[in-house]
């Protein structure tokens, strides 16, 4: 379980998480709206470790993130996988060693084994056709799908989805959506997702939670949240809003 308690985080000037409060119990996803700007990226780093919080408590398995230590924090990022938005793939390695650099960094898999690792979530994602191509040279969608082969290539039992759809055509953004909970599913993979769209919150999320003023402002199942007459669950989650 992934566990935020009333969380304050200041940068710069700007005080960007207010009292962020929310859990992810095991096993399903959960999904970050808001506008942009409210710090949605800046949550999920508090999860990995990037970020620590001024006060308030981030948690994973009932242990305190920011009170780890270097080498527990490198043991959670094992179990934990993170699609940056926008892929955030390294320009100047193939498609296959960009993925498989999280098994390289966390010593993972004998080293003989990696590549059939490599290959098998390149499949997954449907990218095993483009596996020695660099990302400048291949397109948005695939860049995506690769970075979300990366999150994915270590086993782990969470994974942190920032905008996976982002600029991708409705087909490739229901594959994508298909994938995230599929991989909840038949991987009991534990998803924290942050996404602007209804259709990729309806279509793989279990719970939604809205951001506004550094603070979750409405939070419910996906139904609830569907149904919801709450201004801001209207504007994100309301018919048209996507
Ligand atoms: N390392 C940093 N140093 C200073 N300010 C930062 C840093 N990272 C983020 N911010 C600021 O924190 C605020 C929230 O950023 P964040 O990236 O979390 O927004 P977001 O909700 O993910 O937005 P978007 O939907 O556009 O991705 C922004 O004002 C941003 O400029
Ligand atoms: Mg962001």
């Amino acid at each position: 379980m992934i566990e935020l308690i009333d969380v304050h985080k200041r940068l710069g000037s700007r005080q960007i998480l207010d009292g962020m409060t929310f859990e992810v119990p095991n096993g399903l996803n959960y999904v970050l709206m808001g506008p942009s700007g409210t710090g949605k990226s800046v949550t999920l780093k508090h999860v990995i470790g990037i970020f620590r919080p001024d006060s308030g408590q981030v948690r994973v398995d009932g242990k305190d993130v920011p009170g780890m230590s270097r080498d527990e924090l490198m043991a959670l990022r094992k179990r934990m996988g993170y699609l940056f938005q926008n892929g955030a793939l390294i320009n100047w390695l193939t498609v296959f060693d960009n993925v498989a650099l999280p098994l390289r960094e966390h010593g993972l898999l004998p080293r003989a084994e990696r590549g059939d690792r490599v290959a098998e979530v390149l499949e997954l994602v449907g990218l095993s056709h483009a596996s020695a191509q660099f990302p400048p040279d291949i397109s948005g969608g695939m860049k995506l799908r690769a970075g979300l082969a990366r999150a994915l290539v270590t086993k782990p039992e969470y994974v942190l989805y920032d905008e996976p759809n982002a600029g991708l055509d409705p087909i490739i953004s229901q594959q994508i959506h298909e994938l995230i909970a599929e991989v909840r599913d038949t991987l009991n993979v534990t998803g924290l997702i942050v996404t602007h769209s209804r259709a990729c919150a309806t279509q793989c999320g279990d719970r939604i939670g809205i951001i506004k003023d550094g603070k979750i402002a409405v939070e419910g199942t996906v139904e609830e949240m569907l149904a919801s007459e709450d201004e801001l669950a209207t504007a994100f989650l309301g018919e048209g809003s996507d």
